[in-house]
């Protein structure tokens, strides 16, 4: 076992650091507050190649390992959770699938672009009543001659205002179950695409959600990803990588906690001495930093495995089981050791816990991760 990274992995822990300070800090704030989109943040990521880490470089990529990618996710979401989930969608979600089943021509008419951060992706699975349970796709694609014909509403969709590329799930073949479903590339401007409203949340504010409804839209057989009925099993191995992306973007909050929790707590004075002095904020303090580190040490593994194109979708559903719970856990515990100040905006870490709780919910609530390991651990 080695557990030093190499010098290209630290370069880029280290680059996404400066960058996530000097350029996605100042804005941070306002952003949440406005619930604004980072558009030229985001551009600004693709030209360091932080929107297609994994690809490789013939491909518009970075071509680096998925280590660096969770080193460089961590980095980012520390500062800016919401700039972390449009990165982790458009690396994991997106260019990943692309990059693993697409034809020469959809690399190069989607991946590339996508992958060099010119143009930004969306995932497409979840529905209004299609959410863990998501073999129940009620969004239709009927063939007509070389073209599908797509109806149906997609919800919850991360990026999907302000995408280019859609990444969407639907039934060619409803007889067929989880087997009939197929996915699709679709462009933003193809007649009937439409998008709903943004969603007013609780956290991650700066990234957009929304709904996306297809209403007799026309697509070329060619814009279908691998083959058809092939969309059910796309879906699930692009999510078990896109878990580690959900990780990541976890620990960067539950790390961001705890460094805000040690910053404080030397600050403030309570009883003639820091605050720090006390037994029972030590002891919270080394609770959070021992838990960061248990769920720093089980995503790398994931990301470890998969490096090695091992087995890694219960690893990495452990990963982003346990990373999103410290995360909703350490940002508590800075809320209390900052005490009322902790609970207005004056500091983040009131941000922190309204950004940790969807790590819980989204690619893959807690409990359908407990599926995903407690399948693995029964099975024959
Ligand atoms: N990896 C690879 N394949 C998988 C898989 C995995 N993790 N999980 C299931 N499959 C495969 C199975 O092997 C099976 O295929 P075969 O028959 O060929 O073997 C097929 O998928 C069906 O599997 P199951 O019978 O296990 O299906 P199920 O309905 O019992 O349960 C589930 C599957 C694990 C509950 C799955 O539905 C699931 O993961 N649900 C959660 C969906 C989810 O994560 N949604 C997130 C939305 S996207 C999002 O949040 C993006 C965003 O914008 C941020």
């Amino acid at each position: 076992m080695d557990f030093n990274f190499t010098e290209e992995q630290i370069a880029i822990r280290d680059t996404a650091k400066d960058f996530a300070e000097n350029e996605i800090a100042p804005s941070s704030v306002e952003r949440d507050i406005k619930a604004e989109f980072p558009f030229e943040i985001v551009k600004k990521m693709g030209e360091y190649g932080f929107m297609g880490m994994m690809v490789p470089p013939e491909w518009g990529g970075a071509g680096f390992d998925t280590i660096s990618y969770v080193l460089a996710m961590e980095e980012i979401s520390k500062v800016d959770a919401s700039v972390g989930v449009i990165m982790s969608v458009n690396n994991s979600l997106v260019c990943y699938g692309i990059e693993k089943w697409g034809t020469e021509e959809q690399k190069e008419r989607f991946l590339k672009p996508l992958a060099a951060g010119q143009l930004l992706g969306c995932f497409c699975l979840s529905e209004p009543e299609a959410g863990s349970d998501a073999t129940q796709q009620r969004t239709i694609a009927e063939k007509d001659g070389d073209y599908f014909i797509l109806n149906g509403i997609k919800n919850w969709i991360t990026n999907g205002k302000n995408a280019d590329v859609y990444f969407v799930m639907a039934a060619t073949d409803k007889e067929k179950g989880y087997k009939g479903i197929s996915t699709f590339l679709i462009d933003k401007d193809t007649p009937g695409l439409d998008t709903g409203v943004k969603e007013d949340k609780l956290g991650i504010r700066s990234s957009d959600t929304c709904s996306v409804s297809f209403t007799n839209l026309k697509v070329h057989k060619d814009q279908v990803l691998g083959s058809e009925g092939m969309g059910f099993k796309i879906a699930m191995e692009t999510l078990n990588g896109g878990r580690i992306g959900i990780a990541s973007q976890a620990l960067g909050i539950a790390q961001a906690s705890l460094e805000a929790a040690v910053k404080y707590s030397k600050q403030r004075k309570a009883f003639n001495a820091p605050i720090s002095n006390l037994q029972a904020i030590q002891f919270k303090l080394s609770d959070m930093a021992t838990n960061v580190d248990a769920a720093r040490m089980l995503t790398l593994k994931s990301a470890y495995l998969k490096d090695q194109h091992k087995p890694y979708h219960k690893e990495a559903a452990m990963a982003k089981l346990l990373a999103s719970k410290v995360a909703v856990n350490n940002a508590l515990e800075a809320i209390q050791v900052h005490g009322g100040y902790g609970y207005v905006r004056e500091y983040l870490v009131e941000r922190y816990l309204r950004d940790a709780k969807i790590t819980e919910i989204y690619e893959g609530t807690s409990e359908i991760q407990r599926i995903v390991i407690s399948r693995e651990l029964l099975r024959d």
